[in-house]
């Protein structure tokens, strides 16, 4: 058994993931007796993060697809090597907020790119390493999008500007995941409460870390 138990957090723009995150954190940290680092993609070291203000900058509207989900891609390999296996090795719990399937979702059903071609890249930047648990977090784009136009604290980037049609291919994206990978992903309905959204998601790390454990 490998060291660490890695869990990403996916979902479309809105779905909430960043506030459940703050909030799974210390609830988690009650029950498990072990490091938990919350961190997130693109970003979560200096370079990933130098990265992340490419990709999202407003102004680049010129950005091609390629080039972005290779930007992308290239931010999740620094930050894997730098921060995530590291902390796996420590035999931390590291939750990224967005990961692999954001790629596929995004950049796959959301802008056209081949699933296939993605998945490989995916492979290469990862050295083949998936989520021992991957949450995903349902919401509707009419929702989502919703929250996003009524959340001010939230900065506004260049993939939020999106329309309507290219969340709804994200979130077909997801479902189409979910189907391939149930074994990994699992769906949480995100347009609950947010009460009990963290609950559901605390009891499923929970429940798969012991199962996998087997503590
Ligand atoms: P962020 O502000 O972190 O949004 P959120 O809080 O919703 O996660 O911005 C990340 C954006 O980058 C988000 O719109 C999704 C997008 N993204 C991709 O398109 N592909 C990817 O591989 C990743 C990791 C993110």
């Amino acid at each position: 058994m490998t060291n660490g138990f890695l869990i990403s957090l996916e979902g479309p723009d809105g779905a909430g993931k960043t506030t459940v995150l703050k909030q799974v954190i210390p609830k988690l940290r009650d029950v498990v007796g072990k490091e938990i680092v919350p961190t997130r993609e693109p970003g979560g070291v200096a370079i990933a993060e130098a990265i992340r203000q490419v990709i999202l900058d407003v102004n680049h509207t010129a950005m091609d697809a390629k080039t972005e989900l290779l930007l992308y891609i290239a931010a999740r390999r620094q930050h894997l090597i730098e921060k995530i296996v590291p902390n796996l090795e420590q035999d931390a719990i590291v939750i990224v907020d967005r990961f692999i399937d954001s790629s596929v979702a995004y950049q796959g059903y959301g802008r056209g790119l081949a699933v296939a071609d993605i998945a490989w890249l995916n492979d290469y930047a990862t050295d083949h390493r998936q989520p021992d648990l991957t949450i995903y977090l349902d919401v509707t784009s009419e929702l989502g999008l919703e929250r996003i136009a009524t959340n001010a604290d939230r900065e506004i980037n260049r993939l939020d500007l999106e329309k309507l049609d290219m969340h709804q291919r994200v979130r077909q994206g997801y479902l189409s995941l979910l189907e391939q990978a149930p074994h990994r992903i699992s769906l949480i309905d995100a347009s609950q409460s947010i009460d009990k959204v963290v609950e559901e998601v605390v009891a499923l790390i929970i429940k798969r870390y012991q199962e996998t454990k087997h503590v």
